[in-house]
């Protein structure tokens, strides 16, 4: 007969943790009587980040005493499984008797006063290596097979230690929780097996996404985990490409034409990815990386990026000033998520200064396949001297059957032209989008300064275009997630505290920052990235949920620990790699 043991709560806390404060509810200790089960919560109970934890499907975790007492040897903690240690998983249940390779997802069981349903396994996460002084734990409980399990409240009632579990029903299709767990994280994810679970209804709306994008792409190391930033992976390494022509766009703009040196054909990129350039500006020093859009037609014969000359900038002065036909430079494959998508409702293009760039690529794949899509083209330019591509644009739109464009000049010279040059004096805000005749279903690329696409994001938002339609892509580096972490002061990439040792160079080629690999400093390149404040996403750092999976420009990385299923060809896991020589990340 299985037996609730312990009812554990706790709301969250805050804590210190490697200098960083962490929201969160880990903390969980035993309570003395009964609390209410209710549709989201025990009494007395919450979560810390609602977005990894918590919700209906996820209203109470369950851990069991068998898995308290194989980590009492396996960790070598005489006191796990004693009834003061209850609550040390993070589990609101410490149950006896329902072992995760017997229950299946479905199962349905009577609590005391309550009736429960199985949605899911643990989701992996720091904060249990956190509470339990093991840096390793989340994939220690992952890899054993013993993660523990989600419930949700299916009819709400009292609950108290003591009380008997009796099961009252279970799903048709019988996979355990231990299966499914192995599906989504260990490899060999079988098709067959995944086709079972999705006929479970009981399983999560998250993890039945995750199965799905398992069944849509097998090949593409583990779809049902990677991050959207990290999709579209690309080989690493360079081409050795030649400078065909340099072109001025505007005052401040230069294109710089490119094709194969040895005549073979290129990575096609999709419209919308950028490249990596490899450049020396100091022939002593050591190289430097910059992302650059493709702003031409996509092509495997030619790239075409162009470039924005910064008055102090070093690559751009130095594409401008020592660049010149003939040159070879160093390019990457084409990578990066914001791309052109299939459709046919209506497309607006939606960009600020060098922020043209990808969005141009967008609009020549729409002009040469002859769209019939409604496609607005909205830029923002200080004034005619600094609008570069302004006949290139005019001639694309007027090639389309339903293309437009609105262009507004924050300062007009005396000489430019109403209604030629641009249609309004002024930034591009919300009554200009409405004049533009912006339409809510549109799906909407937008690229440029930081300020200028949180306004524009506000003023779609406004206008109900909804979130999922809005696409960009910004310049400067990547979107941080952190998960619990607060209040952490938002700094421009930097070299850390002490850099200049021998090891290895890791370069950040978002973020426009190289740093020496310490060994005696840093467990993972995660760690490093932390250390420059590079913006860089993750949840679980051992290897388990793949949130940091970034792509790799250039170089090779050794993992310690092994993550539990390889990324992507082309990325790495950056929370359990270092690197094995130079290495350049696409962060
Ligand atoms: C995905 C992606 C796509 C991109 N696409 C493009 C693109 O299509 N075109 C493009 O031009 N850029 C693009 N960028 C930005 C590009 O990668 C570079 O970051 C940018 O061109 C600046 O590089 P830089 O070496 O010329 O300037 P950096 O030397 O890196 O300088 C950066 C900024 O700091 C300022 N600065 C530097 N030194 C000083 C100083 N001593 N005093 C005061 N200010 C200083 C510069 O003026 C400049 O504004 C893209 C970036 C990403 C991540
Ligand atoms: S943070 Fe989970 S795999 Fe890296």
């Amino acid at each position: 007969m299985a037996r609730l043991l312990s009812v554990n709560v706790g709301l969250p806390r805050d804590i210190e943790w490697k200098g960083r404060t962490v929201h969160t509810g880990i903390w969980k200790n035993p309570i003395h009587g009964r609390c209410r089960a209710g549709r989201l919560n025990l009494e007395g109970d919450g979560q810390g980040d609602l977005r990894g934890h918590g919700g209906e499907q996820r209203a109470v975790f369950a851990y069991q005493i068998e898995s308290y007492l194989y980590w009492q040897r396996q960790l070598g903690r005489p006191a796990l499984g004693d009834a003061t240690s209850f609550g040390q998983f993070g589990e609101n249940f410490t149950v006896e008797g329902l072992p995760d390779d017997q229950v299946c997802i479905g199962d349905r069981y009577r609590i005391g006063g309550a009736v429960f349903e199985v949605t899911q396994p643990r989701v992996t996460c720091y904060r249990v290596g956190i509470r339990m002084n093991e840096p390793r734990m989340a994939a220690l409980l992952t890899s054993s097979g013993r993660p523990g399990f989600y419930l949700r409240v299916l009819e709400e009632g009292e609950v108290g230690a003591g009380d008997e579990i009796v099961k009252v029903g279970e799903a048709d299709v019988r996979m355990t929780v231990s299966q499914i767990n192995q599906l989504l994280y260990l490899p060999n994810h079988s098709h067959d097996l995944l086709e079972c679970a999705m006929r479970i209804e009981a399983l999560s709306p998250g993890w039945r996404g995750s199965f799905e994008a398992l069944l849509r792409n097998p090949r593409a190391g583990n779809a049902g985990l990677m991050p959207e930033a990290a999709a579209h992976p690309a080989a690493p390494g360079f081409h050795r490409l030649k400078v065909m022509s340099i072109d001025r766009e505007s005052i401040d703009v230069l294109s710089i034409t490119m094709q194969a040196f040895d005549g073979q054909p290129l990575p096609v990129a999709q419209p919308g990815q950028h490249v990596v350039l490899r450049v020396r500006p100091d022939p002593a020093g050591p190289p430097i990386f910059r992302s650059y859009s493709l702003s031409g037609p996509v092509s495997d014969e030619r790239y075409r990026i162009s470039v924005k000359v910064e008055p102090h900038g070093v690559a751009g002065r130095w594409l401008r000033d020592q660049v010149r036909a003939g040159d070879v430079l160093d390019v990457s494959s084409p990578r990066g998520t914001f791309i052109l998508k299939d459709g046919e409702g209506p497309v607006v293009l939606l960009s600020a200064g060098i922020g043209a760039t990808p969005v141009l690529a967008m609009l020549h794949t729409l002009a040469a396949a002859g769209s019939t899509r409604q496609v607005s083209w909205l830029h923002s330019a200080r004034d005619r001297e600094h609008h570069p591509f302004a006949a290139e644009v005019q001639g694309l739109i007027a090639a389309l059957r339903h293309g437009r464009s609105y262009i507004c000049y924050s300062r007009p010279a005396p000489l430019d032209k109403s209604s030629v040059d641009f249609d309004a004096v002024g930034h591009l805000t919300q009554s200009a989008l409405a004049d533009a005749g912006i339409p809510w279903d549109a799906d909407v690329y937008l690229c440029g300064p930081t300020g200028f696409m949180a306004d524009m994001k506000t003023a779609m938002a406004v206008r109900g275009v909804p979130p999922s339609r809005i696409h960009s892509e910004s310049f400067n580096g990547s979107e941080a997630m952190s998960p619990g972490v607060t209040g952490a002061v938002k700094r421009p990439p930097h070299l850390p505290e002490g850099d200049g040792g021998s090891g290895p160079l890791v370069s950040f080629a978002r973020s426009g920052v190289a740093a020496h690999w310490d060994r005696s400093a840093y467990q993972s390149i995660l760690e490093l990235a932390e250390a420059c404040d590079v913006a860089v996403r993750w949840s679980c750092r051992s290897g388990v949920c793949h949130n940091c999976e970034s792509g790799l420009v250039s170089g090779a990385v050794a993992y310690d620990p092994e993550p539990l299923d390889r990324p992507a060809e082309g990325n790495i896991l950056v929370c359990c790699s270092r690197p094995v020589h130079d290495v350049v990340i696409d962060l």
